[in-house]
């Protein structure tokens, strides 16, 4: 069997599609864009590229997006003092740290700061809790929200599936857990001490791989016919000085089992911006009041 593509960066241009329409919606009806403002701190080369096309797709949806770059060395009370700022502007509507933050910064004391209305992330314990207990107004993380909708793409029934999640991040692993929760799936979630990880990993219909390791998981850890999402974006080496991008599945060895598979790239890497966007604009719509 070779498994039917996933295509994110199809799904994602949708989507913006889709968010560009109604942001012109909420102009008319408002009177003002959505603002987006992207804090990055350093000069992480990865980074750099994630922000600045977070920045760039917000402007082409008709957002205000702005991206603040500030040095490496940046204090962290400087940092939350930016971050009161952006709280405070009412012309601000998401509002994105991007992570990692330079080593020796408080993460949780800097995201914990931003408002939760504003938490396009999804990161903050408001929405996390909001998630985890079934509430629909939590501003779910972009990267999970992007999992689910190449899971609706590809059409398989979640309810009483058997879900393999692998990773426990607060960015990917736990969020797209209580997600495929909400939709009845039996959800299991692995991690780095999990004992007999592949065994666990042939037992998911459903496999989203999110550990960050490139190809560790193999062909023969899927299930035949499983669907199979994953979330890894990893730098490797490809001969001759150059270097590719591969996931944290081994591709062409998974494609042979599984019904359905992402790409990398062209997979979750483009559902995570249209998905940021989509809860900028959300954010939004839930922060403004109709002008009288
Ligand atoms: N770093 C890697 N992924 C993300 C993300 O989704 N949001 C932020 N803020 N930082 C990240």
């Amino acid at each position: 069997m070779t498994a039917r593509l996933l295509d994110g960066k199809k799904l994602a241009e949708t989507l913006r599609a889709d968010v560009k329409a109604r942001v012109a919606a909420f102009v008319a009806e408002r009177g003002r864009a959505p603002g987006l403002d992207v804090v990055l701190v350093g000069e992480d080369p990865a980074s750099q590229v994630y922000t600045r096309n977070k920045e760039k797709a917000s402007k082409e949806v008709g957002m205000n997006g702005r991206l603040h770059v500030l040095p490496a060395d940046t204090s962290e009370a400087a940092l939350l003092e930016l971050v009161a700022k952006l709280d405070a502007d009412d012309a601000v509507d998401g509002i994105l740290v991007q992570l990692p933050l330079p080593k020796g910064t408080n993460e949780a004391r800097i995201l914990d700061a931003i408002d939760p209305a504003k938490d396009v992330d999804g990161f903050h314990p408001v929405n996390a809790g909001l998630l985890a207990s079934g509430r629909d107004r939590a501003l779910v993380p972009c990267t999970p929200r992007g999992c689910m909708k190449l899971l609706e793409l590809a059409e398989i029934p979640l309810a009483g599936a058997r879900a393999v999640v692998v990773g426990r991040s607060n960015i990917v692993g736990k969020p797209v857990a209580q997600l495929l929760l909400r939709e009845h799936a039996t959800v299991t979630v692995a991690h780095s001490r999990t004992k007999d990880l592949p065994a666990v990993c042939r037992e998911a219909d459903v496999l989203v791989a999110a550990v960050g390791r490139p190809e560790m998981i193999r062909g023969d850890w899927i299930k035949p016919g499983a669907v199979v999402i994953d979330v890894g974006i990893n730098r490797v080496p490809a001969g001759e000085g150059k270097t590719k991008l591969v996931g944290d599945v081994a591709f062409e060895e998974a494609k042979e089992r599984a019904s359905a598979i992402t790409p990398v790239p062209g997979g979750v890497g483009p559902m995570t911006i249209a998905c940021l966007l989509e809860n900028t604009l959300l954010a939004a719509i839930q922060r403004s009041r109709p002008r009288p």
